[in-house]
C-alpha cells in the first residue's frame, strides 16, 4: 500500500473518532482500534461517510489486556508491512469509580489501559514504524495535570494496592507516566526515522451518555465545565497536525497544546532519573 497508514486507539467516539475523520480526509488509510465490535462497526460507517473515504478499517483490541494487544498486532502484521502514525488516544476516566478494579490479567485497570497498553502496543509495532519513511508516535495526556504540578508516579505502589484508591489520582498518574514515556521513547529513537510527541488535551466536551452512573451533582459539574470546553473536532486538529503536517517532520520529544503550540510539562517529568525509574517500574508489568 502506497498511501500512509495511521492507527488510532479508541477511535469509536470523542476526540479519537474526530481525528480519524480528519486524518482520513488527509488521504491516510485509517485503522480504528476499538474494543467493542458493535461500537467499532457503527463508528466505521460514520468515519467512512464523514471522510468520504473507504480506506478505513476496524481492528479490535482491548488496551487493558496485553494478550489482546498481542493478538491485534499479529493481525496487523499479517496485513501491513509498515505503519506511519500511531496515536494512543484510548483511555479511561470514570469519576464515578470509587473502588479499584483489576483486569483479568491482574493489573489495575487505569494503569493497564492508559499507560501500560500504549507502551506494549508501541513496542510491538516499532518494527512496522521503522519501515515507514517517517514514523510518528503520538501519546495523549491531559491539561488537568497543571492542577497537579508536583504529581509523581508512586514507584512503590503505582496500582494503589496499599493506599486508598482515588480515580482522579490514578488517572493523572497514568497521564504523567505517558508524558514521561514519550520523552524516554523519543530519546531512545532519536537516531531513527521515528518521532514521538505528546498532546496535552484540554477540557473537551464529554458525551455524558457514556457515564450512566453520574450523580446529579456530578452531571451538573460536567454541564458547568462544558461551558468552557472545546469540541472533540477542535481538539482533534492537534492530533491531525502532529500526525500529518510536514512542519513537524523532525520534531520529537515535545509536548503540545490544543493550539498546536509547544508547552512544558512539570519539572519532575523532564528529569531523566525520574523518567528511567518510571519506565523501569512500568516494564516490570509488561510481558513482551
Ligand atoms: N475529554 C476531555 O476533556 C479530556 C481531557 C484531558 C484528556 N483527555 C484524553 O483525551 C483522550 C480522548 O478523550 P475523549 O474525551 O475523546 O474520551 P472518550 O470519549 O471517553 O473515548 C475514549 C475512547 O477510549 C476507548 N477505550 C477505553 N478503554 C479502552 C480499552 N481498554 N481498549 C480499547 N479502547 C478503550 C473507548 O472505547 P469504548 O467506547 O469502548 O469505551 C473510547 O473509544 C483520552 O486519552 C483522554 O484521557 C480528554
Amino acid at each position: 500500500m502506497n498511501i500512509k497508514t495511521c492507527l488510532i486507539t479508541g477511535a469509536n467516539t470523542g476526540i479519537g473518532k474526530a481525528a480519524a475523520i480528519q486524518i482520513a480526509k488527509e488521504g491516510y488509510h485509517v485503522i480504528l482500534a476499538c474494543r467493542s465490535k458493535e461500537r467499532g462497526e457503527i463508528a466505521l460507517e460514520e468515519v467512512r461517510k464523514a471522510s468520504n473515504s473507504s480506506s478505513i478499517e476496524l481492528m479490535l483490541v482491548d488496551l487493558s489486556l496485553q494478550s489482546s494487544i498481542k493478538d491485534m498486532v499479529e493481525k496487523f502484521r499479517l496485513q501491513y508491512d509498515r505503519l506511519d502514525v500511531l496515536i494512543h488516544n484510548a483511555a479511561i476516566f470514570d469519576i464515578t469509580q470509587k473502588k479499584v478494579k483489576y483486569t483479568k490479567e491482574g493489573i489495575e485497570s487505569i494503569w493497564a489501559t492508559n499507560h501500560l497498553g500504549p507502551v506494549l502496543l508501541t513496542q510491538l509495532l516499532l518494527g512496522s514504524l521503522k519501515r515507514s519513511p517517517q514514523g510518528r508516535i503520538i501519546t495523549i495526556s491531559s491539561k488537568g495535570l497543571l492542577a497537579h504540578p508536583y504529581l509523581q508516579v508512586d514507584l512503590e505502589d503505582p496500582e494503589f494496592r496499599n493506599r486508598k484508591f482515588n480515580v482522579a489520582k490514578m488517572y493523572y498518574q497514568s497521564k504523567i507516566a505517558q508524558v514521561m514515556y514519550s520523552y524516554w521513547l523519543a530519546k531512545k529513537l532519536e537516531k531513527t526515522n521515528i518521532t514521538v510527541n505528546s498532546i496535552r488535551v484540554t477540557n473537551v466536551k464529554v458525551d455524558l451518555s457514556r457515564y450512566p452512573n453520574l450523580s446529579n451533582i456530578e452531571k451538573l459539574g460536567y454541564i458547568l465545565k462544558s461551558k468552557s470546553s472545546i469540541t472533540p473536532e477542535e481538539m482533534a486538529k492537534t492530533y491531525t497536525y502532529l500526525a500529518t503536517s510536514n512542519e513537524v517532520n523532525e520534531v520529537t520529544g515535545k509536548y503540545y497544546d490544543e493550539k498546536n503550540k509547544m508547552v512544558r510539562s512539570s519539572k519532575y517529568s523532564y528529569d531523566f532519573d525520574n523518567i528511567n525509574r518510571v519506565m523501569d517500574v512500568s516494564m516490570k508489568f509488561i510481558n513482551m
